[in-house]
């Protein structure tokens, strides 16, 4: 067996292992890089890797000739050689050709959720490690797929899920480690971001959010597939920003499991009222849009170790952004919204104490460390450390942070969450994905990447 053959085939199981540090091997080697996907999103993953000296951007794919020329344009004033285009032609499979470009080691996938799985999936069968944006797929039998793909082939994938890197985030981590909040009992997390403007725009390429009430084909990057997800499905839609960390601080997959979920989904207002206020009237066709998606989703997990988690979908009502954690054990607990914690013994009795000084004390190794680096990254930074572990990973050929059990079971929440409120909100088992390993793997993630 070839080196890197034995280590791809090895990563499929070597999920129980220690992430390595960089060997001296990897840390002077350039990796070649293509990206799927260069919409607004893309473009900020894009900006990740065009600052880095270790990634040449060999190649990109869009099917939007607009998007295409704004990667292809940040790469020639970043100084980069052009990475071959792909998509100019409308061609929805054109990422095919990319994927068979010579000397390819990953691509970073950044499309509608509809093509994350197809696209993952023939990336890992022509052996190119793969980056996925956040979902891993659409249905149950997705995630089966993808998760078998990557058995089966061996190559490499991680759910590029940036909120597991925030910096409050990993400190939080350093604190459950340390025993601060004594035995975990019960957390919270989810997706609250009023993305009522996202969903909806006039389909002006320069005005991608809030300037109308157009969707699908009229609309305008998410305003052009996003919202359909609301018109035909009700559940929660965007599981991983709250659950990863939240998976995290339990060792789901890794001494833990999620053993049961059930979903209730609200009415479903906001985004009726918003078209009818935005455009002023009920005449606009997008006023008489039925949407299936409960203003607010609740969804509940319980968990193998006995504590339980709350996750909250709710982008369709004015709010101001939070992704709501708390974390909350026998010794005290933090709740991110007005960044308090309370620490029985520490703190005051019965009173909360800014988490700010917690924060410092107990920022996570990896922020100490590139935190220079970091700076004017996209979102507070936590972007540049999405792609820094995945690029280190290609680069060793180590083992993905996020890998592909995390990444189907943080993900499969959607689909069984659908599930649930379609049957009357039914309690249904959750499926193990690692099928037993999860009693043997070492709870090892992201953070201890020495990288
Ligand atoms: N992690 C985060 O913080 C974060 C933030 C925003 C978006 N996202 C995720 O990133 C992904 C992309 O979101 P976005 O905001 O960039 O959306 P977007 O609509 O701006 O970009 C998607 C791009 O994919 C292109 N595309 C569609 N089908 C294609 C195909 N078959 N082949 C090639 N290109 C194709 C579109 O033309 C578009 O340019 C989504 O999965 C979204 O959930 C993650």
């Amino acid at each position: 067996m070839q080196r890197r053959e034995f280590i791809l085939a090895s990563a499929a199981v070597a999920a129980t292992t220690l992430l390595p540090q960089t060997p001296a091997w990897a840390r002077e080697r350039k990796v070649r890089l293509g990206m799927i996907g260069t919409g607004m999103r893309g473009q900020v993953l894009l900006k990740e890797l065009l600052r880095r000296d270790d990634v040449e951007v060999v190649a990109l794919c869009d099917i939007e000739p607009i998007m295409l020329k704004r990667g292809m344009d940040m790469a020639a004033k970043a100084g980069k050689s052009a990475p071959k285009a792909y998509g100019q032609d409308g061609d929805v499979h054109a990422y095919r050709r990319l994927l068979s470009q010579r000397g390819l080691d990953g691509v970073i996938i950044a499309t509608p959720w509809e093509w994350h799985a197809p696209m993952a999936i023939e990336a890992m069968q022509a052996k190119v490690a793969v980056g996925c944006e956040v979902v891993a797929g659409i249905t149950l039998q997705d995630h089966w797929d993808v998760l078998n793909t990557q058995l089966r082939t061996g190559t490499p994938y991680m759910l590029l899920e940036n909120v597991c890197y925030r910096r409050d985030v990993m400190a939080a981590l350093q604190m459950v480690r340390a025993g601060l909040f004594g035995e975990l009992v019960h957390l919270q997390g989810g997706y609250q971001h009023d993305l009522r403007a996202v969903k909806f725009n006039s389909g002006d390429s320069a005005q991608p959010y809030g300037s109308g009430v157009e969707f699908g084909a009229k609309g305008w990057s998410e305003a052009r597939w996003r919202t359909e997800h609301s018109v035909e499905r009700n559940g929660e839609l965007y599981p991983s920003h709250g659950i990863g960390p939240c998976a995290m601080y339990t060792g789901i997959n890794r001494g833990n499991r999620f053993t049961h979920i059930n979903s209730f989904a609200s009415k479903a207002r906001g985004l009726h009222e918003y078209t009818v206020a935005k455009s002023g009237g009920t005449s606009h066709p997008s006023t008489q849009v039925k949407f299936r998606l409960g203003d607010i989703v609740t969804t509940t997990l319980a968990c193998e170790n006995g504590e339980t988690i709350l996750l909250q979908h709710d982008t369709s009502l004015p709010r101001p952004y939070s992704l709501g954690f708390r974390v909350q054990g026998t010794h005290g607990l933090w709740m991110d919204l007005n960044q308090s914690i309370h620490i029985e013994g520490r703190s005051p009795p019965h009173k909360w104490e800014p988490f700010q000084g917690y924060q410092d004390e107990f920022d996570h190794p990896l922020w100490k460390k590139y935190e220079k680096d970091a700076a004017g990254a996209g979102h507070g930074g936590m972007d540049y450390f999405v792609i820094h572990a995945f690029v280190e990973a290609v680069k060793a050929e180590a083992p993905m942070p996020i890998d592909i059990f995390d990444a189907v079971t943080w993900s499969a929440l959607t689909p069984l969450s659908e599930q649930s409120i379609a049957e009357g909100f039914k309690t249904l088992e959750f499926p193990d994905f690692t099928k037993g390993l999860w009693q043997s793997r070492k709870p090892i993630f992201a953070f201890d990447a020495k990288y």
